[in-house]
């Protein structure tokens, strides 16, 4: 088993790792998170923060997973604990944060895929709000873990999808599966956002994008939202890119890469914001209702604004329904496959597992919980408070410890990563690079989370009870502490991390 480790997997080249970077960044964040997120957060005010968050937070914290991942040659909790022994429990808490995403985001890329196939003939009738809820979730008040049958069927399709990508390893699994996905994706949405832009009404929809609102960005929960997306949908924080450069070579350019992976999500991201505002342009048009009211619940604003822009559009809305649906498998299929490509290559790294048995073993687990959970009455409130607690807290916390680690308490080691960093990059980082990490970074990530913080313990999230939220929210969090102690805590198998 040893000797697994002294020929780690690697990418087959760079465009390989950059396509697979990208592949991973572009997700159900760019196409379902993002627009709600902006639309929940002022629409056209969300925009500057999200800038400003991805150039101060989001860039910089990627060339530093990209150097840890690279230098030290190993998922989270290998890669940090080579670079500082005390900071094992920093890469299993993200680790965990990943195990968690995974679980939920197998839900959301199960409702894509059925709202493909219900774009044929367009199953969901008259009312897109009902059919989603009632319906199709046959969501509950309160907990209630009653199966769906065909969310249960959908769930497992996507994890054997999922599982099979994953057991062909990083060149013939992750690289190849992006080398499919990607081009279809980037060729569907185009199509897509150009139809959405020629309807009537679309231009009161991408003013209601672009037009800064500077009163709502005196409020912190503008800033809050558009840091704890960039992470998310960048990627970073949670461990995928120091285990993708784990697999690069010794000399591949960092920040090269770095910028083009950054660009091509945020331009990805921005594009599908002017798909769907235009398409609640046109809504508004058609409707007589303000942009701002043309919807009634964030989270599914995918899943309902489409639906009734497919309907109004008579029988051609089918394929851009198809269009749609197939754009959000296909970004979130190369996304799922690298958020659950940490935690096994975490455990593959340190009990020093084969590539086989670990996706059996983490797969196995992480699918029967994602199957339990989602296929419920309640899948929707896990997704709604899963995605908060993991993203806000988890992704956060994550963020700021590896962080801070790095450049408040071991700052002897920055000289070594900007010089590794330097000698193979064509972009050099420097002292604009240092003090966005020591400084602007962190300390804008620690307002963050304290303003989560407080307002989740005065005010709690969402409607749910206090049960609901204590366990499937706090519980999570309880699990991120309790579960990066423990998995530290467990010696390595003989061999394993050599
Ligand atoms: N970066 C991935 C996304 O945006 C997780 O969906």
């Amino acid at each position: 088993m040893a000797q697994q480790h002294a020929t780690r997997e690697n990418w087959s080249s760079r465009s390989g790792f950059i396509l697979a970077a990208i592949g991973s960044a572009i997700g159900l964040g760019n196409i379902w998170r993002f627009p709600y997120v902006a639309y929940e957060n002022g629409g056209g005010a969300f925009l500057i923060p999200y800038l400003i968050a991805l150039l101060t937070a989001g860039l910089p914290l990627l060339y530093l997973d990209y150097v840890v991942g690279q230098r030290y040659k190993g998922a989270p909790p290998t890669a940090y604990k080579r670079m500082i022994k005390s900071a094992e429990p920093i890469g299993w808490w993200q680790v965990l944060v990943s195990a968690v995403i995974a679980i939920y985001y197998a839900s959301v890329l199960t409702w894509a895929g059925n709202f493909m196939l219900f774009s044929f003939g367009q199953q969901w009738g008259d009312n897109p709000e009902e059919f989603f809820f009632k319906t199709y979730l046959q969501n509950a008040d309160g907990v209630v873990f009653e199966i769906v049958p065909h969310l249960f069927i959908g769930l497992l399709v996507v994890w054997v999808i999922t599982l099979l990508i994953l057991y062909g390893g990083v060149k013939k699994g992750l690289e190849l599966a992006n080398k499919i996905f990607l081009p279809l994706l980037m060729i569907m949405f185009t199509i897509l956002v150009v139809q959405a832009v020629r309807l009537p009404g679309a231009e009161d929809g991408l003013n209601a994008f672009f037009t800064p609102n500077w009163e709502a960005m005196k409020n912190p929960k503008v800033w809050l939202a558009a840091y704890g997306h960039i992470f998310f949908s960048l990627s970073v924080g949670f461990g995928i890119m120091v285990t993708f450069a784990s697999y690069l070579n010794r000399n591949a350019n960092l920040t090269g890469s770095g910028l083009v992976v950054g660009l091509a999500n945020s331009s990805f991201e921005i594009l599908a914001g002017i798909g769907i505002f235009a398409a609640l342009g046109y809504m508004a048009h058609t409707t007589g209702v303000p942009i701002s009211e043309v919807v009634g619940s964030g989270i599914g604003l995918a899943f309902i604004a489409f639906p009734k822009l497919i309907s109004s559009l008579g029988s051609t809305g089918d394929i851009v329904g198809v269009l749609f649906f197939g754009s959000l498998v296909f970004a979130g299929i190369t996304s799922m496959v690298s958020i659950l490509e940490v935690p096994i290559a975490a455990f593959k790294d340190k009990f020093g597992w084969s590539r086989h048995k670990s996706v059996t073993i983490i797969g196995g687990v992480c699918s029967i919980i994602s199957i339990i959970l989602f296929s419920s009455k309640s899948a929707i409130t896990f997704v709604d408070i899963i995605d908060n607690f993991a993203n806000n807290i988890g992704i956060v916390v994550g963020a700021i410890l590896s962080i801070t680690w790095i450049t408040w308490f071991n700052r002897q080691l920055i000289p070594k990563l900007v010089n590794h960093i330097n000698e193979i990059s064509s972009l050099k980082v420097g002292k604009l690079w240092i003090f966005m990490l020591t400084i602007i970074t962190p300390l804008s990530l620690i307002i963050s989370l304290v303003l989560t913080l407080k307002s989740l313990l005065t005010e709690g999230y969402g409607d749910y009870s206090m049960m609901t939220q204590l366990i499937y929210g706090w519980g999570i969090v309880a699990l991120f502490v309790i579960g990066s102690f423990l998995f530290t805590s467990i010696k390595n198998k003989n061999g394993a991390l050599k």
